[in-house]
């Protein structure tokens, strides 16, 4: 039974977590790969409208195994909250695993986080603060603590008091800020392995276990390709090691690349971005007031799910998204938040860049050479009739079609998916992804 990774195709934000709980129906187990707290996945089903950090969007349906695997960064305060609040709305976290390879965030991450924006001033990259980059910088360092280290308590004692060494060094000379207190973060986290103990494993064998006896397992990415340290727009990216790319996933949870049988990347029908960073086809003004406000008297609007800064907005970037799809190896696009283009007159599609007089196909390595790319639309003629109730392909307005069949032509990938709604049954399934 094939391994189906869902994957953000853009900036991030695109619609994953609301993509993963509708095929989630299918699988046995989800498991995220990549990244930290820093994602923020939005989940709006029978039980209500949930924002999960950490845990993978499967855990609304009880009989799935959720997992938190080896490529994932994290901070144990936010998971225990997380478990927390699912359990308290009557969500059971009793399938949830953990892997003991993944790492954690410490309190120094989260600190050099913030003060290391500080110091880059201007060129801030506009990071969540987290502290999710300082913890992937520290694992390729050969210095993170994992979660292994977080059970056998005197050898995390030494080790901890060995990394907060350094770190302490770092946070007082290199940003002159305080140092952190070992005993406190000792006591912390010392409780955090307490709690988190029950739900740690070697997630690798579930899911390899699951597959080999034939079942469904979808991997849930975080963040989105162009973030990605690689491909993205690099540096305004994160620094998710494994990647938060499709490639990142097999290293993320302990299988192979052959493993995995297809490939869903998530595409929002227009851009966004949070944080800094080039954008080429990025809006201002009355059109992007109106998408990023769409449905925010329901606190839906384009405001970060993690920070609440408002999210960039800018039109379709077909170029780079036909990039993305490229490097992901996609076999199918979800084409999410259709029903935000609701009502516009004219919709438009960069289909290239166009730099000092020539047309540039894909997104170049030089962040100074993006920002003078000019983008070259495409305008579509709107629909006047809402899309929200719409479950059937033919039954899309006939501009909505045409929209889509030519994103389909533009990214040069099939979109099997169309969301029209952030509820798990506002979806249009043009071809079964599982
Ligand atoms: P993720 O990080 O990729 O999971 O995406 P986020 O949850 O951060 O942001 C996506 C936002 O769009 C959330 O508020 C979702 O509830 C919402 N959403 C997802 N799909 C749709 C859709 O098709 N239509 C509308 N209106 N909202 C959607
Ligand atoms: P989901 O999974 C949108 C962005 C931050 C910033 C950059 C680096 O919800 O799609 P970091 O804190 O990772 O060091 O910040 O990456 N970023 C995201 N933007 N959605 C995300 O996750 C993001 N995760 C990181 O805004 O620009
Ligand atoms: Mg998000």
């Amino acid at each position: 039974m094939p391994i189906v990774v869902v994957v953000g195709g853009q900036w991030g934000d695109e619609g994953k977590g609301r993509i993963v709980d509708l095929l989630a129906r299918k699988a046995k187990v989800v498991a995220r790969y990549s990244a930290g707290n820093n994602a923020g996945h939005t989940i709006v089903n029978e039980r209500g409208e949930f924002k999960l950090h950490l845990v993978p969007a499967g855990i609304f349906y009880p009989e799935k195994t959720c997992v938190i695997g080896n490529g994932v960064a994290i901070d144990p305060e936010v998971l225990l909250e997380e478990i927390d609040n699912l359990e308290a709305k009557g969500v059971s976290t009793a399938r949830l695993v953990v892997s003991d390879r993944a790492q954690l965030i410490m309190p120094w991450h989260k600190l050099i986080d913030q003060l290391d924006e500080k110091l880059r001033g201007d060129a801030a990259i506009g990071t969540t603060g987290k502290g999710v980059g300082p913890c992937f910088a520290d694992k390729v360092a050969r210095r993170g603590i994992r979660v292994a280290d977080l059970l056998r308590t005197d050898e995390f004692a030494e080790r901890i008091k060995t990394v907060l060494e350094f770190e302490n060094r770092v946070i007082t000379g290199v940003y002159g800020g305080d140092p952190i207190d070992f005993r406190d973060c000792l006591e912390t986290y010392r409780e955090f392995g307490r709690r988190l103990h029950p739900y740690v494993t070697d997630t690798q064998a579930v899911v390899l276990d699951a597959h080999q006896r034939g079942e469904y397992v979808l991997l849930e990415g975080a963040q989105g390709s162009l973030l990605d340290l690689d491909h993205g727009t690099y540096p305004y990216v994160t620094s998710s090691v494994p990647s938060s790319t499709s490639g990142g996933a097999a290293i993320g949870i302990g299988i192979g690349p052959t493993d995995i049988q297809r490939v869903v990347g998530v595409f929002k029908s227009y851009c966004t971005r949070v944080g800094n960073g080039s954008f080429p086809t990025e809006l201002e003004g009355e059109i992007a007031n109106r998408l990023r406000d769409h449905g925010k008297e329901y606190g839906r609007g384009e405001y970060g799910t993690t920070t609440g800064r408002p999210r960039r907005i800018g039109w379709l970037d077909a170029v780079a998204a036909r990039y993305s799809v490229r490097f992901n190896g996609l076999s199918a696009v979800a084409l999410t938040r259709l029903d935000v283009l609701d009502g516009l007159e004219s919709i438009k599609i960069c289909t290239g860049y166009e730099l000092d007089g020539k047309i540039v196909n894909t997104v170049p390595a030089s962040l100074s050479v993006l920002d003078r790319c000019k983008p070259i639309y495409e305008e579509l003629p709107g629909w006047r009739k809402p899309t929200t109730e719409v479950r059937n392909f033919d039954d899309l307005p006939e501009q909505a079609q045409a929209f889509v069949r030519r994103v389909e032509v533009l990214l040069g990938c099939p979109v099997d998916l169309i969301s029209v709604g952030p509820s798990r049954e506002q979806a249009v399934i043009v071809n079964p992804i599982f």
